[in-house]
């Protein structure tokens, strides 16, 4: 019994000892465990082993369901069947440079669709959404369920940050696997993701699953087995679900960091900017435009300028000044090729470090990230480089960091040599349906 003198119909420390053994747990067993666990009755301990028995013996397609739906109750439903525009999402795993959501979500608006894009903030070595957004003067990532749907009415787009109410049991949980060494587990990351996505209440959602050195599932096979496990949950929830696997070996683009990758967004939306980001922006909108059964080509929306007339009206809307400066780092520093020939391989996770320690990531919840900070790629896999030409440029507002970001390059170097020696994912590697 609890102090509130409930009864309560299970044991936490059964239920641990039916998943140590491999057991299958029943919908009853998982409702309460994720209750319990939100209301404080599982303590933080009891809920790490349960994570860790998850982790090691994994969990049947049922339990993942019923845990998903168990995490999507604990919070608010959002609803969006006021609009008059099919709405639909999409979410990444993350990686290096990945600025995709800034030209997405307004490109998409432009060719008919509602897109409400609920985003993080960056930890580790992955940048967030909302860090990136908040480099534009004034602009604002909290908004109220009123103000979203206004944005979404009238502009077509929003990017804001997921409020409190949206799958509160998994903002605990995913807090406690952070600290517990249970984040690589399929069936907690899927009910994870997909909890906070289907609360969301999008009619269509496309995953982009990343894979590569700078991913979080750097196994292709695993980010197979991640990206079905959540194609599934969405489907199976009705939402119209598709992922893609994407490659995560080398940095997105040229530009890592706030402010620089807010710059590369917006070439992308007037037409120009790196193939590799407006190549996945395309191919990501195509996915998007057929679960919202809109045939409208998004490549002429990048190119006759609507699709950035969208992200104008988005930022507007939301605070921020269009033309205002973006911040620069106080001090920068450019690194030249050792040797002549091919770029064959630079590692993301490499670049993705270095540019956290020069200020553009956060260590902890609470840090302040440099929007000025990061790198820009002068030559990717593929390109020739002449010994002593640029390879990159790092920016940081604390001169001292140059050398910490330094040596997470040296750690592992961009390669030269010759061109059958290129070391590289293609860019879309599978689509799961
Ligand atoms: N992102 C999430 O939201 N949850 C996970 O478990 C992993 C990544």
């Amino acid at each position: 019994m609890t102090s509130s003198n409930r009864v309560e119909p299970f044991a936490a420390v059964d239920i641990i000892r039916a998943k140590r053994d491999k057991k299958t747990l029943t919908e009853p067993q998982i409702n309460w465990t994720i209750d319990a666990y939100t209301r404080g009755v599982i303590a933080d301990e009891q809920m790490a082993a349960l994570a860790m028995a998850i982790l090691l013996n994994g969990m049947e397609a049922r339990e993942i369901i019923q845990w998903t739906t168990a995490m999507i109750n604990s919070g608010e439903r959002m609803d969006f069947s006021d609009l008059t525009q099919p709405t639909v999402d999409k979410h990444s795993t993350g990686g290096v440079g990945d600025k995709i959501t800034l030209p997405l979500a307004p490109l998409v608006a432009a060719c008919g669709a509602a897109v409400p894009q609920l985003s993080g903030r960056g930890l580790g070595h992955t940048g967030g959404t909302l860090d990136k957004m908040e480099s534009i003067k004034g602009w604002r990532a909290d908004l109220t369920n009123e103000e979203m749907h206004e944005i979404l009415k009238h502009v077509g787009a929003v990017i804001c940050a997921a409020g409190p109410g949206l799958a509160p049991a998994d903002k605990k949980l995913y807090a406690l696997r952070d600290v517990t060494g249970t984040v690589e587990a399929i069936p907690l990351i899927a009910s994870s993701i997909m909890s906070k996505k289907i609360a969301e209440g999008a009619g269509g959602l496309v995953l982009d699953v990343k894979t590569g050195n700078g991913a979080f599932m750097s196994d292709p096979n695993m980010a197979r087995e991640l990206a079905r496990t959540m194609v599934n949950l969405g489907n199976d929830a009705g939402v119209k679900t598709t992922a893609l696997i994407t490659a995560m070996d080398v940095p997105l683009g040229l530009a890592v960091g706030n402010a620089l990758e807010v710059q590369e967004s917006i070439e992308v939306l007037q037409g120009g900017g790196p193939s590799d980001v407006r190549e996945l922006t395309i191919t990501l909108a195509r996915e998007m435009l057929e679960l919202a059964e809109i045939d409208v080509d998004p490549a002429e929306k990048l190119d006759n300028g609507q699709a950035f007339d969208v992200w104008k009206a988005m930022v507007a809307a939301q605070g921020g000044d269009n033309d205002a400066p973006l911040p620069t780092a106080k001090f920068e520093h450019t690194v030249a090729a050792a040797d002549s020939g091919t770029i064959t391989s630079m590692n993301a996770l490499a670049v993705g470090i270095a540019a956290w320690r020069l200020g553009a990531g956060r260590a902890r919840k609470e840090d302040q990230v440099s929007l000025g900070a990061g790198i820009m790629l002068h030559k990717k896999p593929g390109e020739k480089v002449e010994a002593g030409e640029p390879l990159l440029t790092m920016y940081t507002d604390e001169e001292a960091r140059f050398e910490l970001a330094q040596q997470a390059l040296d750690e592992s170097p961009v390669t030269i040599g010759s061109e059958n020696e290129i070391n590289r994912l293609p860019l879309i590697i599978d689509r799961i349906v």
